[in-house]
């Protein structure tokens, strides 16, 4: 693995915190409301996230404008729609772990966890109605209006697809971009545009935000899977070897099943589905995806997405927000969590 930087923490630069915070304030003061429902869901977005899609959005906003402000409520909708979907994943994924705490399905039961989920999404339209107050021309706002929907649409496509290939039992590398350009790249790709909108962008700008979001996120998703392997529980805070157990796409598992012999091939089979692993298994497992040279092979798929992602960031002006964006496409590639 590389090296942090020095001015990173777990592969974030700190120049991301300002974003987080104004984005965490925002949220306060928005949820005043105090309802057993209201309250579960800023218990989810107080704990844990990363915010990493409203950061983006916040930053390219800043990026083309001089400031982020104007990003805020579409910022807010992006992580509302990202912990809805994070909440319907562990479901999907029979995940009891997120955010090294009880996953919502687990805590509130699947019936509440269902509507926790919903009312997260409606949120997505207050947010959205919150530019009626604001200087923001309509058509923009129907741009954001277009590109949130787009990518929840594309985010379920994705998880409908990765259910598809679990069932089939084996996917292509080239199935597997196409997967996690849908179920990450899209919001990432959408936040990150919806940030170029906001802050009033050029359509060139608004379209190299979205090519520089969705590469960055096919970077991250690999980056996922990866600690999905070889992460360390305390830090991700979510289950090891879930993709393995869920038979899920995961870009070290793809590219070791379509390299190995049938040895191997046995040795990763005979994991999947299984409630727990032994510890030999994973000495097992471990050993075969060194042989195949998949976690490099991920590494190296990681690192090219994201020069990809860092290259579509030349069309903003120089700026602060432009580096730090940069900073934070480099790091995403050592992050621990
Ligand atoms: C997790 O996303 C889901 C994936 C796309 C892999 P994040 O890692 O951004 O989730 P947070 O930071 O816990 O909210
Ligand atoms: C899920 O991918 C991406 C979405 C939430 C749409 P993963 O299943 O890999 O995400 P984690 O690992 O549970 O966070
Ligand atoms: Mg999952
Ligand atoms: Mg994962």
């Amino acid at each position: 693995m590389r090296g942090q930087s020095p001015e990173t923490t777990q592969g974030l630069p700190t120049g991301i915190e300002k974003y987080r915070e104004a984005l965490k304030g925002y949220l306060a003061s928005e949820r005043s409301e105090k309802t057993a429902l209201s309250e579960a869901i800023a218990g989810i977005l107080d704990t844990g996230g990363k915010r990493l899609r409203p950061v983006i959005a916040l930053l390219s906003c800043e990026a083309v404008s001089g400031s982020y402000e104007m990003a805020l409520p579409v910022a807010a909708a992006f992580e509302l729609a990202h912990s809805a979907s994070l909440v319907q994943d562990d479901i999907i994924d029979e995940s009891a772990l997120r955010h090294g705490a009880v996953a919502t399905h687990k805590k509130y039961g699947e019936t509440r966890a269902i509507l926790i989920s919903d009312m997260m999404i409606f949120e997505i339209f207050l947010e959205l109605a919150k530019y009626g107050d604001m200087n923001l021309q309509q058509k923009r706002l129907a741009k954001l209006a277009s590109l949130l929907g787009n990518a929840a649409k594309l985010t379920a496509e994705g998880e409908f697809f990765e259910m598809t290939l679990a069932e089939r039992g084996s996917a292509t590398e080239e199935e597997y971009f196409r997967l996690a350009g849908l179920k990450t790249g899209a919001l990432f790709a959408a936040a990150a545009a919806c940030g170029a909108v906001a802050g009033g962008g050029s359509a060139k700008e608004v379209e190299a935000a979205y090519g520089f979001g969705r590469d960055l996120g096919i970077s991250f998703q690999v980056r996922d899977d990866i600690l999905d392997i070889v992460g360390n529980e305390e830090a991700t805070g979510k289950p090891l070897l879930k993709d393995l157990q869920n038979n899920a796409s995961n870009m070290v598992l793809v590219h070791a099943l379509s390299h190995a012999d049938p040895y191997q091939k046995q040795a990763i089979h005979s994991m999947m589905y299984k409630k727990w692993f032994a510890l030999q298994e994973v000495q097992t497992l471990m050993r075969t995806l060194d042989q195949l040279g998949s976690i490099d092979h991920a590494n190296a798929v990681e690192r090219s997405y994201a020069a990809k992602a860092k290259g579509a960031l030349e069309v903003f002006p120089e700026s602060s927000a432009r580096s730090t964006l940069e900073q934070l496409t480099e790091g995403l590639g050592s992050r621990l969590k």
